[in-house]
């Protein structure tokens, strides 16, 4: 007993510091954008070609004020001090806002349990989607327990309006829906093009590859599906949707305008931001910071001012017209000892969701979410919440693991220890991203 409180205690700051680790080591080491493409297209586009595409600035480094123009992967800090306290004066957000959207639903939608149900889901079948990432493919990769594509969310109040593309494409009709964020909110961007594009004759539908900006388009209903490359939100160092592995994080705080000139077209914007919050400290470069000199902040306080930026834009910019949504917190399965007390694995060889109502894992932080819920409260009605976190919460099952494409060489040593290799933080697909887009198709 006393062992396990020892344990217990030292448990959080372990788990801070190898999650960190992890959630770097899985994060960084992404490539799928060029594969999706070359698949459909037949045109490769090489990682090498990307990279010269970007060519170095060989003056941002004894140059600060062009590293300041504009940030990139490129741009260092000229020094780097204490963050004192400056924010951004919000313009718009603290604004009242008369009018507020008609909330036809008075069931909570995130509030319920996991159905296995093999009739409803999947809802697409894994090789019949062209546009599947090799990230996500766990069944392409060897994952012979399929369960994990059979449960349906159940709401406690209410039951979800059954998925259905035509629909889907009818409220798409003559609009650009684009998702805007991190890797996980691609998952999201390419469930949602595998739920739409069998209903969309192939020579009626093209993906472009044009990264950092990725479009499905659907000629017969004039819509488009994108994803957008932006995981901080706001301008930083990893905007390059391929090459970001980088030691320092660097983010403008008060920019997200060179973002917005790509997003703010279109009709139905799907937010997320979390996960590259969760490595540590952040340096802070003010857009009219000319000598180059960074300031330093825990990544919680630079979320929340990148947040109050884009807050800003979403309520000086989104009109009736258009639709915002937020997606809170994908949550991480990398410490079984949390749902399993005893054990020392992760999401390796997990079959099964969670079944204790409530379940909260450390991956999922809690300030992080009173930030969110903060800033999209100042907003009403023009941002709505795609609360995924807690049904997300119970689905350790859910994770590609071992079952992906890897891009590195793995070693021996990890072979031998499969759930040191693990990704515990995206989602396979057919999976539970699928039901994020059942509950965003339901709130349209
Ligand atoms: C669905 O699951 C049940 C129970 O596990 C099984 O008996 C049945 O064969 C499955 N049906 C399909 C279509 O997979
Ligand atoms: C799907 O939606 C279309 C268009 O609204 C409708 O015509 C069709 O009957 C729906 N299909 C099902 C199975 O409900
Ligand atoms: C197609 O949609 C765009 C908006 O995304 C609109 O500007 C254009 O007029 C539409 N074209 C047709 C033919 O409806
Ligand atoms: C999301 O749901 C959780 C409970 O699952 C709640 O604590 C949190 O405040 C919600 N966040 C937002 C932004 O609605």
């Amino acid at each position: 007993m006393q062992r396990w409180c020892r344990r217990r205690t030292h448990f959080p700051l372990l788990a801070v510091l190898f999650s960190a680790f992890i959630i770097a080591s899985i994060l960084y080491s992404e490539r799928n954008i060029e594969e999706i493409h070359g698949k459909e297209q037949q045109v490769s586009i090489g990682h090498t070609s990307l990279l010269t595409s970007v060519p170095p600035k060989a003056s941002s480094n004894n140059n600060p004020e062009i590293a300041a123009a504009s940030l990139d992967r490129f741009t260092t800090c000229a020094s780097t001090g204490k963050y004192h306290g400056r924010r951004t004066e919000p313009v718009y957000h603290k604004l009242e806002f008369s009018q507020r959207r008609e909330t036809q639903q008075t069931c909570d939608l995130f509030s319920g349990k996991w159905v296995f149900d093999n009739t409803s889901h999947p809802l697409y079948n894994e090789l019949d989607c062209p546009y599947m990432s090799d990230q996500l493919a766990c069944r392409k990769h060897g994952r012979t327990d399929l369960g994990y594509q059979n449960w349906r969310w159940q709401p406690h109040d209410c039951n979800l309006k059954r998925w259905n593309a035509t629909e889907m494409w009818e409220k798409l009709r003559g609009k650009r829906l684009m998702f805007v964020g991190d890797s996980l909110n691609r998952g999201q961007w390419i469930s949602m093009v595998c739920l739409l594009q069998s209903v969309i004759p192939v020579d009626k539908r093209s993906m472009s590859p044009n990264a950092p900006l990725t479009i499905f388009r659907a000629e017969e209903y004039n819509a488009t599906v994108e994803f957008y490359w932006a995981p901080l939100l706001v301008e930083s160092n990893s905007d390059d949707p391929v090459n970001h592995r980088l030691n320092d994080r660097i983010i403008r705080p008060d920019s997200v305008l060179k973002h917005a000139s790509q997003w703010e077209k279109a009709d139905i914007l799907i937010f997320n931001t979390y996960l590259w919050w969760r490595q540590g400290l952040v340096k802070l470069l003010w857009s009219n910071e000319k000598s180059g000199k960074c300031e330093e902040l825990d990544s919680i306080g630079a979320l929340e001012l990148a947040m109050e930026a884009w807050a800003d834009w979403v309520a000086s910019k989104v009109n009736p017209m258009k639709r915002v949504f937020f997606v809170t917190m994908s949550p991480t399965h990398l410490w079984s000892q949390e749902w399993k007390p005893g054990t020392e694995g992760n999401c390796y060889q997990e079959k099964n969701p969670i079944d204790m109502e409530g379940y909260w894992g450390s991956g999922s932080d809690l300030p992080t979410m009173r930030i969110v819920d903060k800033v999209v409260g100042t907003l009403r009605s023009k941002v709505s919440v795609l609360n995924i976190t807690q049904l997300s919460e119970y689905r350790k099952d859910g994770h590609p693991s071992i079952y992906r494409k890897f891009w590195e060489t793995l070693s021996p040593q990890q072979l031998s220890n499969p759930a040191s290799y693990s990704d515990c933080i995206h989602w396979c697909l057919p999976g539970v991203p699928d039901v994020w887009n059942e509950l965003l198709f339901n709130s349209l």
